[in-house]
């Protein structure tokens, strides 16, 4: 049965998946960059973006699973981009250039009403304005059978965990203070939910956690 996935998701030594004042200059907010240095120098980041080089061991074996078996991924709209309050225009398609890393279908939480958004690799992009409920259905029917990641950002993966919705919830807690951003799991009781913790793994610049739902 498809699973519903959380991986590859940073978080600072003091619980902060996103740093403070996010803008087009700082799409992690302030400091938020340090958090993704466990998977800024994998070879699947670096193949991502191109590159023939980049780092093999546990980090990179481990964001790799990350992206095996998806079908479909749900992400809110500050993870899509620095735009607030109504789209201006549609000219804002992402971060990630004319050819996302998405390949699949991508669902964005948004209240605010757009087109789908097609591009290249097989992304498209679908603005889902009824709630995080809808946006699962529509994904797990797009997922064909494979997995549902929900890739972020903080407040969509929190919204997730508490309506008990995640499977399997990876962190890659990294050793850096944030001191101030995004907290993802303050005032969320994980265990009363449900949730146990199976493994973890010391990687090179991150521990690797891994949360699954009781059945
Ligand atoms: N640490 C990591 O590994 C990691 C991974 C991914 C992302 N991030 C970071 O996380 C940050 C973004 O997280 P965030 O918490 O600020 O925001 P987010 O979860 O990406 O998006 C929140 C926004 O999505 C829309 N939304 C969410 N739930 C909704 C619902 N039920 N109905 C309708 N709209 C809904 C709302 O936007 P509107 O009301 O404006 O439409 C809301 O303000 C970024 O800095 C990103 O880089 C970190």
């Amino acid at each position: 049965m498809a699973r519903v996935r959380v991986q590859n998701f940073a978080i600072s030594l003091d619980g902060y998946g996103a740093g403070p004042n996010q803008d087009l200059e700082h799409p992690l907010g302030v400091n938020g960059p340090e958090l993704m240095e466990w998977f800024f120098q994998t070879r699947v980041w670096r193949q991502m973006h191109g590159q023939a080089d980049g780092e093999a061991g546990i980090d990179n074996d481990v964001a790799a699973l990350g992206f095996a078996g998806l079908g479909a991924w749900i992400l809110g709209r500050n993870m899509f981009g620095p735009v607030r309050g109504p789209w201006p225009d549609n000219a804002w398609k992402g971060w990630w250039g004319d050819e996302p890393p998405y390949h699949t279908a991508v669902f964005v939480l948004t209240h605010y009403a757009r087109p789908p958004l097609r591009m290249a690799g097989g992304t498209e992009f679908h603005f889902v304005t009824d709630g995080i409920h809808s946006a699962l259905r529509q994904a797990i029917a797009a997922a064909g059978g494979k997995d549902v990641r929900i890739g972020g950002g903080v407040s969509t993966i929190r919204e997730y965990l508490k309506a008990g919705l995640v499977d399997e919830l990876h962190l890659a807690i990294r050793p850096v203070l944030l001191g101030a951003g995004e907290p993802l799991l303050t005032g969320i009781d994980l265990r009363a939910i449900g949730y146990q913790c199976d493994k973890s793994i010391a990687g090179e610049r991150a521990t690797h956690v891994f949360l699954r739902k009781r059945t």
